[in-house]
């Protein structure tokens, strides 16, 4: 790896940071994570690495899902075992119908920088500079709120930390067990019509564990149908905090950004001669990146160059978030080229962010009508290239919120005012993420 440091980023040109007012404290909040227990180990990075080349071989499915922006005031441990129970069954449903492993990946335990539009945000006349989430500054709307400050980082990482420990306990500790697949659904989605098709899956799900209970194949001589493995990611925005987290594995000596299994460079900040496609290249873990409507192919060529360089199966991921009115006009050309060039990727589908609009009662809001169009036209386009939909990303959560429109409990306009909680984008609840892990499983077991 030529020429890189995990500081060599500072050089390159950086979009979407805070400006901190007070940079000895900032340097001196730096060196104190630098000091921190790392969140992940560089083996288990490998291992998701090889999850998701087992994915570029069309041979395992990939879920990805979480908060927009994890948030200090959502911090519960109702809240993550709920969102994670929401994408066990998810996965379990989508497994049953492909008979395909589904690697699952939380946007959990480190997603709180966000890109905005804007650098400042007016209301009623006052502008500030923009909430760019909790590690950073706070969303309350006053001048000393929206001021940079770095021990958010602090508790950012005390968080994170937290939360992967709990994630961890549930996927060892007996939650993730098959045979507790009925307990996964949720008490306030039991009576929607989706639930109710969860319900019967579950049962044959019981039935077959049964069937092969009596047959030997039992829980307890088997890990896998006890346990899941269940990995970490989030955008790597803020590059101070990443910095202060790349470490040098004691076992292979290289390179791994371990506050997080995978990261992700997202639409705004990968720019080739950027600063974070400089610090990313050089670390070890599985990397994404999103491919928004402004993607070329001629870019994603040369983006992939630099992340990519030994063409490494389960390095990359491309997260397209075209927007359902583009992806099918504009996602041939970066398939097409990737192809000709014989790249390993996976490619996975992101039909949130190009599916934002505004409700006329002023809530940042998605159809999921729209969200679903998208992932069709995603696979459709993919079977006619004869290519291979690997994976999904979704912005979702356990919590019973009325965020995105539309769904199997029909939410309206009128809706949104009443548990609209997100802190950035809004969320698909329960309900609707099962209503499109059906659809997804339906389409990947017309696939086989
Ligand atoms: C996100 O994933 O929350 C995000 C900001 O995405 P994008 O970079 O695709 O806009
Ligand atoms: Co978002």
């Amino acid at each position: 790896m030529s020429n890189w440091s995990k500081s060599s980023w500072r050089a390159k040109a950086i979009l979407q940071q805070p400006t901190y007012p007070d940079q000895e404290e900032l340097k001196r909040v730096e060196s104190q994570l630098a000091d921190y227990p790392p969140l992940v180990f560089a083996g288990e990075a490998r291992n998701l690495k090889h999850s998701l080349a087992k994915v570029v071989n069309r041979e395992a499915f990939l879920l990805q899902g979480g908060d927009c922006a994890e948030s200090f005031s959502e911090f519960h441990a109702n809240n993550i075992r709920d969102t994670f129970k929401v994408l066990l069954q998810m996965a379990v449903v989508m497994s049953f119908a492909s008979g395909l492993p589904v690697v699952k990946v939380g946007r959990l335990g480190g997603q709180f920088a966000k890109p905005r539009s804007s650098d400042s945000e007016t209301i009623d006349g006052v502008s500030l500079p923009s909430y760019r989430g909790d590690i950073i500054n706070s969303i309350e709307f006053n001048e000393a709120s929206r001021v940079p400050n770095p021990h958010r980082m602090i508790q950012a990482y005390h968080q994170a930390t937290a939360t992967l420990n709990l994630l961890r306990a549930f996927a060892s500790g007996g939650l993730a067990d098959l045979r507790q697949v009925h307990k996964w659904n949720l008490d306030f989605a039991q009576q929607s019509e989706v639930s109710a098709k969860y319900e019967d899956l579950a049962k044959q799900i019981e039935q077959s564990l049964r069937f092969m209970e009596a047959c030997g194949v039992t829980s307890t001589s088997y890990r896998t149908l006890r346990e899941t493995d269940f990995y970490t990611s989030h955008e790597a925005l803020l590059l101070n905090y990443e910095e202060a987290f790349t470490r040098q594995d004691s076992l292979t000596g290289e390179w791994y950004d371990v506050s997080s299994h995978m990261l992700w460079i997202g639409d705004r900040t990968r720019q080739i001669d950027g600063a974070h496609v400089e610090f990313l290249r050089g670390v070890n873990n599985p990397l994404a990146f999103k491919a928004g409507p402004t993607m070329q192919s001629d870019d994603l060529l040369k983006l992939i160059d630099i992340l990519n360089p030994d063409n490494e199966a389960g390095r990359i991921n491309i997260i397209v978030r075209m927007g359902a009115d583009k992806v099918a006009d504009n996602m041939p050309q970066l398939i097409r080229a990737i192809e000709r060039e014989g790249k390993q990727v996976l490619w996975s589908c992101d039909p949130m962010h190009g599916n934002i609009i505004k409700s006329s009662n002023g809530y940042k809001t998605r159809k999921v009508d729209s969200i679903l169009t998208e992932m069709k036209q995603f696979f459709q386009v993919h079977k006619s290239e004869g290519t291979y939909a690997g994976g999904v990303h979704l912005e979702m959560t356990g919590k019973n919120v009325t965020e995105c429109l539309g769904g199997s409990f029909q939410i309206t306009e009128e809706d949104l005012t009443s548990r609209y909680h997100t802190h950035c984008d809004p969320r698909l609840n329960a309900d609707q993420s099962l209503e499109l892990a059906f659809m997804i499983a339906d389409t990947l077991k017309e696939a086989r």
